[in-house]
């Protein structure tokens, strides 16, 4: 299959060729605020599994619903009159809820789950194809299951590229991280995934508790984020001496690096979270043998965010031969 990237830029066209493809069934790549999603009809089982198999991701990992409007909530999910302020206040956002499902949700999108993750995207460009197509999106991030998750176009071509027909090219995402994720079960919420939205944010409507026992988030629980080079915190040390290694800082200056690539020289949180993982694909891309991070000092607000994601990416990323800091 052929990948054809059209950019949001150039006139027209793009719309209507996002629309036929997942009319037709198939997956389409799309910009949203946070990353890039791999787009399909979410009420169509066949054209979700294409999601699954495109990015090589296992069965049992539901897939969070775009909704084109919040009418669309009645028929999908059933919800607490409580959710009504979050929607209120977070959507269009980067706030997933995970909600109890109806029988329209097909069990792909759910892995059997009784419950569904749904938002509404605040991107221009995916709203009016979502709009246009008049039915939910299914849409996990474009990347290969464990990797990186794109925040532009070019990263999405890196790993899809003839896995699915069309990429829509609408420059880097705003947030640059996942949404954040929530589950409400009657008026208790719970707090899955850290994300633009920050625990800060959340605690002004309700008070905010970790998910109980068993992860309820199954994509949490596996590797993510990995950058093809080994990749550990930083304790601080010079770095081992004859091997070529980066170092992704937030305020050392990092003298003794092969390569250093800051993530906010201002400091700034929101600068940080947009570039992290264009950072880290650019420490990958650098040919480095070994990846060192730097902590972020405050772990609040997008600080979180940050550190749950850089956390899973020296998790995820295979060890250097050597146990070093
Ligand atoms: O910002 C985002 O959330 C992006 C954009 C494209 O919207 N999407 C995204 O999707 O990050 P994905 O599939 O990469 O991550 C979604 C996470 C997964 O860890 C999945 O396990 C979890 O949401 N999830 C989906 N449905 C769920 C459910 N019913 N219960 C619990 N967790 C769920
Ligand atoms: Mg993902």
């Amino acid at each position: 299959m052929k990948t054809r990237v059209v950019s949001t830029g150039t006139k027209g066209g793009y719309v209507e060729e996002a629309v036929r493809w997942l009319t037709k069934g198939e997956v389409v790549a799309l910009p949203t605020e946070t990353v890039y999603g791999l787009a399909a009809d979410a009420l169509n089982p066949v054209a979700c599994a294409r999601i699954f198999e495109a990015k090589g991701r296992p069965l049992y990992n539901p897939l969070i619903v775009h909704l084109p409007t919040a009418d669309w909530l009645t028929s999908l999910c059933t919800f607490p009159q409580f959710a009504q302020r979050l929607v209120e206040a977070f959507w269009p956002g980067p706030l997933t809820l995970v909600l109890p499902r109806t029988s329209m949700v097909p069990d792909i999108v759910t892995a059997g789950q009784d419950t569904v993750a749904v938002r509404i995207s605040a991107h221009p460009v995916f709203q009016e194809i979502v709009q246009r197509l008049e039915r939910p999106l299914a849409a996990p991030s474009a990347n290969r299951f464990g990797r990186i998750s794109p925040t532009r176009a070019v990263h999405v071509l890196s790993e899809l590229n003839g896995r699915i027909p069309l990429v829509v090219d609408g420059g880097p995402c705003l947030h640059g991280i996942e949404s954040t994720i929530v589950s409400l079960q009657e008026d208790r919420l719970f707090l899955h995934r850290n994300g633009p939205i920050t625990r800060e944010e959340l605690e002004i409507f309700s008070p905010v508790e970790d998910p109980l026992g068993k992860v309820m988030t199954p994509g949490s629980l596996k590797s993510h984020y990995a950058p093809k080079t080994p990749c550990q915190f930083w304790d601080g040390a010079p770095p081992p001496s004859g091997i070529r290694t980066g170092l992704l800082a937030w305020q050392a200056s990092g003298e003794d690096f092969t390569v250093v690539v800051h993530l906010s020289h201002r400091r700034d949180l929101r600068e940080a979270a947009a570039k992290l993982f264009v950072s880290l694909r650019k420490l990958d891309a650098y040919g480095v043998e070994l990846i060192l991070v730097e902590r972020l000092p405050k772990q609040e607000g997008l600080g979180a965010a940050i550190m749950e994601r850089l956390t899973k990416a020296t998790l995820a990323s295979r060890k250097y031969f050597f146990s070093y800091g």
